[in-house]
């Protein structure tokens, strides 16, 4: 097919380093001359970008893909595949099976352009390291965008696949990275979110680059006024960071810290390399250093081995560490990880019934914690209007969802917004004074 030709329709699961990555493989399309449309019918390619971390998503990819197999049978169509699931042995099957064209690993998505040349059948599954060099241009019609700052994971956690389909970490070069927020800054990008599988671990695999607390400080000298990462892991989440943090003001008071389990039992079936107290002691030096502080995690209910003990333990350090919000998740065992091979799954029933209790405390915590922002004043990036009538959304500082009344908020941008009412799911405010975009001091360093 020529690439001028090309209506390329792209879909995206799974994370934030997904969304990432399917804006590098688009900017590549873009410059071959692919038109970009919104459904499957109107596409000539269709590219899905998938994610083996839990059972779900991988079933959603097949269904997918089992979709577009019967489009092709219709009219000429060109489906890939890529992404994590990819990467797996279990991806490729997945693609035989459902006669998927393009096949590009996470390290391999630099090969479209080749892959659209290629008259066969085209995968490659190899980590390459123009995925690290390449600098995507600023993504159109948004004040919010991504960086990729490290690549893969070293740690070993006993139920998770992205090891095995991300690999070990390859940091960035500093240079690129600063290069890159330098141009969304000059595209008018108001917050940049650093990413990696640990971004905590940042440069350590590469004599001579910056700590990532080194590369806090540089990126905040950009002057972009709001920078976020994740993910972070707490056995890297060192002093030196949270000083960083406390010292560059356009880093965001929020931390997503990811916890996994209270147990001290089960953290080590898990193969997480702290303990509760290490966590605890972790969460008391950031809340220390940074008043105010909006704390996130991910929880994994019904591990292999999980007793009712184990899942108070983690209700117990809910409530000691009181998080503003947290993601969780049914344990689901990934083909290939050590905890679905060497343990027993426990009953279903077991695991959803935590779950809804564990729900039942975070709605609780995120209503409290909601509520002491009521009469305070935040800064607010408003995106657009809301699904609610009337209203325009945006997210403040803390990643609250904001709301406000539309005409208060005619364009997107950052507003003063005084928070009038928290619901457990979101805040709502009005804007105050002057509708003008913050701006931060640079700190001097
Ligand atoms: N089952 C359930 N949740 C998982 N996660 C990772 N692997 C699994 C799994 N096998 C969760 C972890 C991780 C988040 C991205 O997904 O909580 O932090
Ligand atoms: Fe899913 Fe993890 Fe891969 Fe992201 S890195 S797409 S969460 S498996």
């Amino acid at each position: 097919m020529s690439n001028a030709n090309l209506r390329a329709h792209l879909i995206t699961f799974g994370c934030q380093m997904n969304e990432y990555d399917t804006h590098l493989v688009q900017s590549e399309l873009a410059s071959l001359g692919a038109e970009f449309v919104d459904t499957i019918q109107d596409a000539n390619f269709v590219l899905v970008n998938t994610c083996a971390v839990r059972g779900k998503p991988v079933e959603k990819v097949k269904s997918l893909l089992g979709k577009l197999r019967k489009e092709k049978e219709r009219r000429p169509l060109l489906v890939g595949m890529m992404g994590c699931v990819a990467q797996l042995e279990e991806g490729q099957e997945i693609a035989k099976k459902f006669d998927v064209d393009i096949l590009l690993g996470p390290g391999a998505i630099t090969q479209i352009a080749k892959a659209l040349e290629s008259h066969d059948k085209f995968w490659d599954l190899t980590f390459r390291d123009e995925v690290n060099t390449y600098v995507p241009p600023p993504p159109k019609g948004t004040l919010s965008a991504f960086v990729s700052i490290i690549r893969g994971c070293n740690h070993h956690c006993t139920y998770c696949i992205v090891p095995k389909t991300r690999g070990p970490e390859v940091s960035r070069h500093p240079d690129l990275i600063l290069e890159e927020i330098e141009r969304l800054k000059a595209a008018g990008v108001l917050e940049v979110t650093l990413l990696g599988q640990n971004v905590n671990s940042y440069g350590k695999d590469q004599p001579g680059y910056p700590s990532f607390a080194e590369l806090l400080r540089m990126v905040g000298q950009i002057g972009i006024p709001r920078i976020k990462f994740t993910t972070s892991h707490p056995v890297n989440f060192t002093d030196d960071i949270i000083q960083a943090i406390a010292e560059t003001p356009q880093v965001c008071r929020y931390i997503h810290l990811p916890v996994q389990s209270g147990s001290n039992r089960v953290l080590r079936r898990m193969g997480r390399e702290y303990r509760r107290e290490w966590y605890l002691d972790r969460v008391r030096a950031i809340k220390e250093a940074l008043p105010d502080v909006v704390l996130s995690t991910d929880i994994i209910v019904g591990f292999p081995g999980e007793t009712e003990a184990d899942f108070e333990e983690t209700l117990t350090l809910y409530d000691e560490v009181g998080y503003d919000h947290a993601y969780m998740f049914i344990y689901s065992p990934r083909p290939g990880t050590p905890s679905a091979r060497h343990f027993q799954d426990l009953p279903r029933e077991v695991k959803v019934a935590r779950l809804q209790r564990l729900i039942e405390k975070q709605k609780e915590w995120s209503y409290r914690k909601n509520k002491r922002w009521e009469g305070r004043v935040v800064e607010v990036l408003v995106r657009g209007t809301a699904k609610e009538d009337g209203y325009a959304e945006g997210h403040d500082r803390g990643n609250h969802p904001v709301l406000v009344p539309a005409a208060q908020a005619p364009e997107p941008g950052l507003y003063q917004v005084e928070i009038k009412q928290a619901t457990p799911h979101l805040l709502y405010g009005e804007v105050v004074g002057s509708t003008a975009p913050t701006t931060i001091p640079l700190t001097v360093m």
